[in-house]
């Protein structure tokens, strides 16, 4: 590594917080530039984008048109203040509208997806006048105070204690605790659990339940048939909202526009940020069907931002959007996630370390097992072995997320099978090194 590179490294370290991290144990990756599915170090080595970042950046790195797009933006109107009408507010809203299913006809843009669930909230909360919520404990909806207190995992337990209202049940499918032998039992006896846990918490005083339509870092978990069906009549006897976050699922990662697509139902709130803007500007939004956003023609909506509808947001996001409908991207991303599943398979077949994995569309995970079958590293775990394969990871060029027992593989929806397959290949060699590691 150079000299320079050493520098910047060190400046970063020295002078800035990383995210979920003591500053001694960070190992940055330097990143120069990236285009495609490639990062680019500053030496010029390049490095496979398996994760697309944060699952975010859904149509690849530097396409062209956007970053054409993003550079006549900024000759035009770059800041307004958000009491203002921009043809960028007009034309983005008017697309979204167009596109999302049903009544989802009205948005409230925000930065990004903790702001969009902060905000799906206080809609939730300022329509029905209830103020409880309930999350799932397998999920994460941002790092705001409120949206810590509905995620799900451990990295809420050092943001507590939060505001009280927050109830978190468990998911349809835990790993270690069953709630059937297959989908339809399993849905039936989580929402006959979600019914009693309404009636103890008092339905009266529940506002919402928000869900990650497929649960994204805690597992790519989609939920079980009818679940989606199952739980939006659930909630809707008790006058229960639906906030679907689909921050991570949603903008084609899933091989459907927006996850919930899968199961037929159209929510009542659905918060969106990553794949809105691809993750080249920040930019999140909720979406809300039209009897709340009627609310709010008599009712003041007590919220705002001072970068809400940023106009350069805006204008990417449009952007962005018409590379996907131009590249077809979300039904490529079906597509190539059956060739994705394919990889998985076989993987999965040859390799003694690996216990199974998940896919929906480009949304993949594997997850790593002992030699006794448990899941190696176990709940919030770690592992020398998986250790090791982040460091083999980074080594052979490939960027990609080692968490707890899982590996996951979200690469660009526009990923070309040749790259596909090379990841494939580097995540093969990986797991025999793990395969090893367990003595099978
Ligand atoms: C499902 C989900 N919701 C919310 C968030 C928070 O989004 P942001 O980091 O843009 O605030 C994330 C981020 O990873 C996410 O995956």
């Amino acid at each position: 590594m150079s000299d320079a590179t050493q520098a910047m490294i060190d400046a970063c370290k020295r002078h800035t917080l990383f995210n979920w991290s003591a500053r001694g144990g960070v190992s940055p990756l330097p990143i120069a530039r990236a285009e495609g599915v490639w990062l680019y170090q500053p030496d010029g080595k390049r490095i496979l984008d398996f994760n697309s970042q944060l699952m975010s950046v859904n149509i690849g790195h530097s396409h062209p048109k956007v970053v054409q797009a993003m550079k006549d933006a900024c000759d035009g109107l770059i800041y307004a203040f958000p009491g203002s009408a921009t043809q960028a507010r007009a034309d983005l809203s008017t697309k979204l509208a167009e596109l999302m299913p049903g009544d989802l006809n009205t948005f409230f843009f925000t930065l990004g997806g903790a702001e969009a669930n902060e905000n799906a909230v206080k809609l939730a909360r300022l329509y029905t006048g209830r103020h409880k919520v309930l999350s799932r404990y397998r999920s994460y909806h941002g790092a705001t105070n409120l949206c810590m207190q509905m995620t799900g995992d451990p990295r809420r337990w050092a943001n507590e204690p939060g505001s009280p209202g927050f109830i978190r049940v468990l998911d349809p499918s835990p790993y270690d605790f069953s709630f059937g032998e297959n989908e339809e039992e399993k849905t039936a006896n989580n929402l006959r659990y979600l019914r009693e846990v309404i009636e103890m918490e008092g339905p009266q005083t529940i506002a919402a339940m928000i869900i990650e339509t497929v649960t994204g870092t805690n597992g790519v978990l989609p939920p079980p048939k009818g679940y989606l069906k199952g739980l939006r009549a659930l909630l809707d006897e008790y006058g229960i909202l639906l906030i679907c976050d689909e921050v991570m699922a949603g903008w084609g990662r899933t091989g459907k526009l927006m996850a919930f697509e899968h199961g037929d139902i159209v929510p009542d709130i659905v918060s969106m940020a990553k794949g809105l803007t691809s993750s080249y500007i920040a930019l999140g939004a909720v979406a809300m069907r039209d009897p709340i956003a009627k609310h709010f023609d008599t009712n003041v909506f007590w919220g705002g931002l001072t970068y809400n509808s940023h106009p350069i947001s805006l204008k990417t996001a449009l952007a962005v959007i018409q590379v996907m409908e131009d590249e077809d991207l979300v039904n490529r991303s079906a597509r190539m996630g059956e060739v994705m599943r394919g990889h998985m398979e076989r993987l999965t077949a040859k390799h003694a370390c690996v216990k199974t994995f998940r896919s929906i569309g480009m949304f993949g995970m594997f997850d790593l097992q002992d030699a006794d079958g448990n899941l190696i590293a176990g709940f919030n775990g770690s592992h020398a072995a998986m250790k090791d394969l982040g460091a083999f990871f980074r080594e052979e060029g490939l960027f990609t997320f080692v968490r707890w027992s899982h590996v996951m593989s979200n690469p660009p929806l526009t990923i070309s099978e040749e790259d596909l397959a090379w990841g494939m290949d580097v995540l093969d060699r990986g797991f025999s090194l793990v395969d090893n590691a367990i003595g099978r």
